[in-house]
């Protein structure tokens, strides 16, 4: 046998010795499980389906000026008295990763010492771009720049260190992947997500799990994950948070769905519901969403939390239960395991009461629980739910930082260069100016040591803004700077007009301010007023225009989009943001981001690139600024000789194609060789082309990659009439870097 052989018989090998201690592991867990449950009260178990929010346990909120403080008695009350499994949040800045520490013992000390059962309390934050509310952490771009790397690998890498991170503070549960699909560019949380397009968020998401998770959830550098919001937040129809989508039972399962079967096949431990409601029912009272579809057909085996505040809701704002009572009832049958109350203990005293009348089954409960506590288990916390206090050291690691550089500067996408303006030389007069240029929480966004990312004081003094970076790099002297607006306001744009005037190149960052959920609400997509006129004003000065967008969703700029002679779309890339800009702009790294989502053009023709053929006909068109999987290079890469293996395949087919990629410029790169399919003809209409893979290279100049995809039928299929997914035989195309051939599935 050849070597190859005799590894590939090693590795087989040893998957299946580890599955099989896997399943032994489960089952053994499960056993643990059951021991348990038997021994608990009912208000015991009431007590782990209960999360409450840290203010509830706390005496003062930490600020700025004010140390935050536990209520010693309160947390006692909280965990001997209402048996919560588990607190969520700070109260209302980061902590060091020493308190954080020091939090956890106190908590689990309680828990473990002073209960009957000694069960620990699972603690969660939302670390959604790394240890967020943690200070000195790594903080990554956010999910929609790290979709615009295109980079499987670097989405796991960045999620293995944010789980380190925050598991070194003693914290085992992050409320992350976002996995709704980013279709409603007016969404606040669209920066949350992995981009418009089905494939790419499922492939990024279940990286982002694997990352996160690893294969073992109690090794001590590991969380669990929490895709959220399971189902539909990320299609409102109004654009605003927490608003209702209205998504047909086909548009779900082909659109919707995918990103969580992913998640789920790749063991994500826990999901959270979607605030709102789809077609008239909210997500956390819909039996068919939370138990048919979730646990029935997808085999979810975790536990599902609810959001915020969501099972009150169920009375207090969606009006579908009568009294909180009866939403507490109709979330706990719909399927919902642990309610995020957050703030006191009704969700408890309530489904107490509606047991003991018999409202709600204890067979519900003891479901629910079991859920819980095989999470708590695979966490390993009740061997040690302490966190190991060498582990602090591990936070903001030397790889950790080029790792996050390496992603900023990957995500950064290069939408236009006229006369190659760009990379600029380093010796030329700069100017900077607009919004986005000297602040770091425009560059990081929601989620960033506060909720809402936009504590400019609290971020740490020695990272770079996009205006800091560029006076490292080219030298104080050459840089002038004025912010010219704030976001919609006009402060100084004629003394920017006049300092343009003196130098080579106007850099202008415009952008958003820091935001999430519904405090980012906006009613107009335009990018304001106050930073066209700016952009339009330095125009008339003949000076040539770099613009920079700092941005969580694609601000429409058509107005000032000829005026430009470069634009880099920089997303929110995260604390490495300000000097990878840098180094694109100067040509210290070669852009190679591409756009995860369409850039619209116009605010009322939002179109993804997998629309219908029937909405680019006549005078209907794509017409967006950029479109889906966009993104420029200083080198030029050629396709050629796109290939299939043969032009007929039958449904047990392998459909292998191949393209060759040289790279015909001057300068290495990266590219990423994205492969679309289009159906021809199909009985529920197809869209134009939809991603069915990509492939990430990079070229040395003159470099020739023969890339190699293999498809299956299963890759052709779609949600037809009876809502199931089907092939259908017939004609289809494949087009890889604008070139396409045609093939006959049988
Ligand atoms: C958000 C969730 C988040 C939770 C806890 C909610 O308002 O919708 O995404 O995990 O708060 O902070």
């Amino acid at each position: 046998m050849k070597l190859k052989q005799w590894s590939g018989v090693i590795s087989l090998g040893l998957l299946i010795a580890l599955s099989s201690c896997q399943v032994r592991q489960e089952n053994t867990i499960d056993a643990k499980v059951k021991q348990l449950l038997a021994q608990m009260t009912l208000e015991e178990k009431i007590g782990q389906m209960t999360q409450i929010s840290i203010q509830v346990v706390s005496k003062t909120r930490g600020t700025v000026d004010q140390k935050h403080e536990i209520d010693h008695e309160k947390l006692v009350e909280a965990i001997t008295k209402y048996h919560v499994g588990s607190i969520l949040n700070v109260w209302d800045v980061a902590h060091s990763p020493e308190y954080w520490q020091e939090l956890i013992i106190q908590i689990q000390n309680i828990a473990i010492k002073d209960t009957r059962l000694g069960i620990p309390v699972i603690y969660g934050i939302d670390a959604i771009h790394g240890a967020n509310y943690t200070l000195g952490a790594t903080i990554f771009p956010q999910n929609i720049a790290m979709a615009a790397t295109w980079n499987p690998e670097l989405v796991r890498r960045s999620a293995a260190i944010t789980a380190r991170e925050v598991r070194a503070c003693g914290i085992p549960w992050n409320f992350n992947p976002v996995l709704g699909v980013g279709r409603q560019p007016l969404w606040p949380r669209l920066f949350e997500t992995f981009g418009e397009d089905v494939f790419l968020v499922s492939v990024l998401g279940e990286e982002y799990i694997k990352g996160l998770q690893g294969t073992d959830l109690s090794v001590s550098d590991r969380v669990a994950g929490c895709a959220k919001h399971y189902l539909g937040d990320s299609f409102p129809f109004s654009g605003k948070d927490r608003t209702p989508a209205w998504i047909p039972e086909r548009m779900l399962r082909e659109l919707f769905v995918p990103p969580y079967r992913a998640a789920v096949n790749a063991g994500v431990a826990t999901i959270m519901a979607n605030s709102s409601e789809i077609n008239g029912i909210p997500v956390h009272s819909s039996y068919f969403l939370l138990t048919e579809l979730l646990r029935g057909e997808l085999g979810f085996k975790g536990f599902v939390v609810s959001d915020w505040n969501d099972i009150n809701n169920l009375y207090r704002r969606e009006k579908v239960a009568g009294s909180q009572k009866e939403a507490v009832k109709m979330a706990v049958m719909a399927g919902i395991d642990m309610s995020m109350v957050p703030y006191d203990y009704s969700f408890y005293e309530l489904l107490l009461e509606l047991v003991n009348e018999g409202s709600v089954p204890l067979a519900r409960i003891d479901e629910a629980v079991s859920r819980i506590l095989r999470v708590k288990f695979q966490l390993g916390l009740f061997k040690n739910p302490y966190p190991e206090s060498h582990a602090i050291q591990l936070i903001a690691s030397a790889e950790a930082q080029a790792l996050n550089r390496q992603a900023a500067a990957e995500a950064i996408t290069l939408l236009k260069n006229r006369n190659h303006i760009l990379p600029l030389a380093k010796n030329r007069k700069v100017f900077v100016t607009g919004p986005t240029a000297n602040a770091l929480s425009v560059l990081n966004g929601g989620w960033t040591i506060v909720w809402q990312g936009n504590e400019e004081a609290l971020y740490p003094s020695e990272k770079l803004t996009i205006l800091e970076a560029i006076q490292v790099k080219i030298g104080k002297d050459k840089t002038s700077y004025t912010p010219g607006v704030a976001f919609d306001i006009v402060l100084n744009i004629l003394q920017a007009v006049q300092m343009a005037q003196n130098a080579d190149v106007a850099i202008i960052c415009i952008g958003e301010p820091a935001y999430c959920e519904t405090p980012g609400n906006i009613d107009n997509l335009t990018m304001t007023k106050a930073q066209l006129e700016l952009v339009k004003a330095i125009s008339t000065t003949g000076v040539p225009i770099v613009l920079v967008l700092a941005e969580g969703r694609p601000r429409i700029i058509s107005e000032i989009v000829d005026l430009a002679d470069a634009i880099l779309m920089a997303y929110l890339p995260g604390l490495e943001g300000g000097p990878a800009i840098a180094d694109v702009l100067f040509g210290d790294v070669n852009p190679g981001g591409k756009l995860p989502i369409s850039y619209p053009q116009y605010p009322n023709s939002l179109m993804t690139y997998d629309h219908k053929t029937s909405e680019i006909v006549d005078v209907n068109d794509y017409d967006v600024q950029w479109s889906f999987g966009f993104g420029m290079s200083y080198t030029t890469f050629d396709y050629a000789n796109l290939r299939l293996d043969t032009t007929v395949y039958n449904p047990d087919s392998e459909i292998r194609i191949s393209v060759d990629v040289t790279n015909s410029g001057d300068r290495s790169g990266l590219e990423v060789v994205q492969l679309y399919i289009s159906d021809k003809v199909a009985s529920v209409t197809p869209p134009v082309k939809r991603l069915k893979g990509f492939q990430k290279i990079y070229l040395e100049p003159g470099q020739i990659r023969t890339v190699d995809f293999m498809l299956t039928p299963l890759d052709l299929e779609f949600v037809g009439r009876e809502n199931t997914r089907i092939t259908e035989p017939g004609e289809f195309a494949v087009e890889i870097g604008g070139l396409t051939r045609n093939f006959i599935l049988e």
